[in-house]
């Protein structure tokens, strides 16, 4: 719903609540966020996957997935991790300041071609933001789906984002919830072991089922061929591509993998469109 007249125009919106999801020098923060101008809500519509431009005035603007699901009315979710400039700035903010959001941009999962399939979701760290609006669009339309499994691992617990939700998967029984850290925690009552290999102890059958990843490169490259070993066709596998960008809008070829432009073309790929391009995994 991007202002076609002017596709670098993005729109302003208020923090109405923040939180750290992580600690640490790359912690991840949340931002809960409403339009200024809240007529913009009759006209923006977002689907699981799709991104937009977020940013603060006078430093810059980035990337980041919309965490939310369009099933969540009201509001819009970011959750940045700190990496360097745009990101500092932005965890600067609190409750009450402003931001600016450019989108909605990209492709998105096609949630609706999914339906009556089992969905299975494979996340890594920051990776499990793209993978939370298609969760909780199955939720919302949970009639409308078989089985959903939630996998989803990061280097310790500390470092899981989304932990309340996580809690709500694991007692829901409607959905299994599997998660993962990488080494051993006093306490830790989980699967100890990379994100590929608690898929290979859960594995997931195949049949009729969709599998979604979003993880670090190195996750997502075992994960796929893991998934290939469990008998799943490269079709039934999606993921969702994070390279560096600057316009968004397929202008400045700042972002490709091979001929495939990841904001014009992406950020949501199958398996079968990317898995013969080496740098989709470097
Ligand atoms: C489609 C898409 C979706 C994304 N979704 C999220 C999200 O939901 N949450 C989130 O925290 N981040 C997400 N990112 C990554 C985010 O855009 C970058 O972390 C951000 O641009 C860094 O900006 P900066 O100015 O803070 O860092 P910079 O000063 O530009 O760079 C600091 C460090 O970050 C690295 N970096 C910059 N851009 C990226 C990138 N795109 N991917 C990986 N490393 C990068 C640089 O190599 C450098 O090491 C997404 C990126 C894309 C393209
Ligand atoms: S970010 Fe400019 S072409 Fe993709």
């Amino acid at each position: 719903m991007m202002d076609e007249s002017n596709p670098y125009l993005p729109y302003e919106v208020e923090i109405k609540e923040t939180w750290y999801e992580t600690p640490g020098e790359r912690a991840i923060k949340t931002f809960k966020v409403d339009f200024v101008d809240s007529s913009v809500w009759d006209t923006w519509s977002h689907k699981p996957g799709q991104c937009a431009m977020v940013g603060r005035l006078g430093v810059g603007e980035s990337m980041f997935c919309i965490s939310s699901s369009p099933t969540e009315e009201g509001y819009l979710r970011f959750s940045v991790m700190k990496m360097g400039k745009v990101t500092r700035a932005l965890h600067q903010l609190e409750v009450g300041d402003t931001m600016t959001v450019r989108g909605p941009l990209g492709n998105w999962f096609p949630v609706n071609e999914w339906e009556g399939k089992r969905i299975v979701t494979i996340g890594g760290g920051i990776g499990q933001a793209p993978l939370r609006p298609v969760i909780n669009y199955v939720r919302a339309n949970r009639a409308k789906y078989e089985d959903l499994t939630v996998l989803y691992g990061s280097r310790t617990s500390a470092d899981l984002c989304f932990q309340e939700e996580l809690e709500c998967l694991i007692s829901e029984e409607e959905t299994t919830c599997h998660l993962s850290v990488d080494v051993e925690e006093e306490s830790w009552e989980h699967y100890v072991g990379f994100v590929p290999n608690l898929l290979m102890d859960v594995s997931p059958s195949p049949e009729n089922a969709i599998a979604v990843t979003c993880g670090p490169p190195v996750m997502i490259k075992f994960v796929t061929q893991n998934l290939v070993k469990l008998g799943f066709e490269p079709e039934q596998i999606y993921t969702t591509l994070e390279n560096r960008m600057k316009c968004g809008i397929g202008k400045c070829g700042r972002c490709n993998v091979g001929h495939l432009y990841v904001c014009k073309h992406g950020p949501v790929f199958s398996y079968a469109q990317i898995k013969d391009i080496p740098e989709a995994f470097a």
